[in-house]
C-alpha cells in the first residue's frame, strides 16, 4: 500500500503545532499501525529529519500507552482494540491518514502526538486502590465469598487500562467512563465497600480539579473504549457518588 499521512507535529508543549504531510510506500496489511509509523520513521531518521513522537510501550493492548486519533477516531477505525493491535487491512492503497494527539484540556500535548495523561494517575492516587492490613493478620481473600455476577461485573471493570480514548472521544472531555470503571472494580467488591464512600468523592473531586468536562451521555466513550467499557459503570459511578454525598 502507499499512504498519504497527515500527522500532527509539535516541537514542545510551548510550541504552537502544525499538520504535515509525509508519503509511506510499500505498506503490508499485515502491518500494524505502529509498525508503519516505525516505518515512516526509518525514513524520516535516513533523511535526517526528525522522527514523529508517539507514545507505545506493550504494544499488545495491555497498557494503554498508544494514543492517537487516527483520521477523527481514538485508536482508529476497528472496533475493541487499541492503536498497536490496529491492523493496515483497515485501510485501502492510496488512502489519505490524518493522525492526531488525544484532544483534552486534561491531557496537554508534550510533543507531537505524545500527550501528558499523569491527570489519569493523580485520579487513580485520590482513591483508586484498597487499604490492606498487611500484619501477618491479614484475612485470606478466598474465604470472603463474593457472588459470581459481582466478581464477573468487577473483572469487566477492572480491564480499563487508561488509555484516555474516552476523554478523547467525548465532545466534553469527559473522564466518567475512566473514573466509572475505577470506582466500580471496587464498589462491586466486598473489599472495595469499606473505604467506598471516600473513594468515590475524592476521585470526582480529583476529576473535576483536573479540568475533564461534564457526561452528557452522548455515549461515544463507550464506542471508542478499547476494552469494551460499558456506560454502566458510568450510571455506578452516578449512584455512588449520590449515596456518598448523602452520608457525606
Ligand atoms: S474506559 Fe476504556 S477508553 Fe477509557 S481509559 Fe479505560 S480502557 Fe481507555
Ligand atoms: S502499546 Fe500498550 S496498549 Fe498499545
Amino acid at each position: 500500500m502507499n499512504l498519504t499521512l497527515k500527522i500532527w507535529r509539535q516541537k514542545d508543549a510551548e510550541t504552537k503545532g502544525k499538520m504535515v504531510v509525509y508519503k509511506v510506500t510499500d505498506i503490508s496489511e499485515h502491518m500494524s499501525f505502529l509498525e508503519m509509523m516505525d516505518v515512516l520513521n526509518e525514513q524520516l531518521v535516513n533523511s535526517n529529519e526528525e522522527p514523529v513522537a508517539f507514545d507505545h510501550d506493550c504494544r499488545e493492548g495491555i497498557c494503554g500507552m498508544c494514543s492517537m486519533q487516527i483520521n477523527g477516531e481514538p485508536h482508529g477505525p476497528d472496533r475493541g482494540v487499541t492503536t498497536c493491535q490496529l491492523h493496515m487491512r483497515m485501510f485501502k492503497d492510496g488512502d489519505t491518514i490524518t493522525i492526531e494527539p488525544f484532544r483534552a484540556k486534561a491531557f496537554p500535548v508534550i510533543k507531537d502526538l505524545v500527550v501528558d495523561r499523569s491527570s489519569f494517575e493523580r485520579i487513580q492516587q485520590a482513591g483508586g486502590f484498597i487499604s490492606v492490613n498487611t500484619s501477618g493478620n491479614t484475612q485470606d481473600a478466598n474465604a470472603i465469598p463474593i457472588p459470581k455476577y459481582a466478581a464477573d461485573e468487577a473483572m469487566d471493570s477492572a480491564t480499563c487500562i487508561g488509555c484516555g480514548a474516552c476523554v478523547a472521544a467525548c465532545k466534553n472531555a469527559s473522564a466518567m467512563l475512566f473514573v466509572g470503571a475505577k470506582v466500580s472494580q471496587y464498589a462491586l467488591l466486598p473489599q472495595g465497600r469499606v473505604e467506598a464512600t471516600e473513594r468515590v468523592l475524592n476521585m470526582v473531586e480529583q476529576m473535576d480539579k483536573e479540568g475533564f468536562g461534564n457526561c452528557t451521555n452522548t455515549g461515544a466513550c463507550e464506542i471508542e473504549c478499547p476494552k469494551g467499557i460499558s456506560l454502566e459503570n458510568i450510571a455506578r459511578l452516578n449512584r455512588e457518588y449520590l449515596s456518598a454525598s448523602l452520608k457525606g
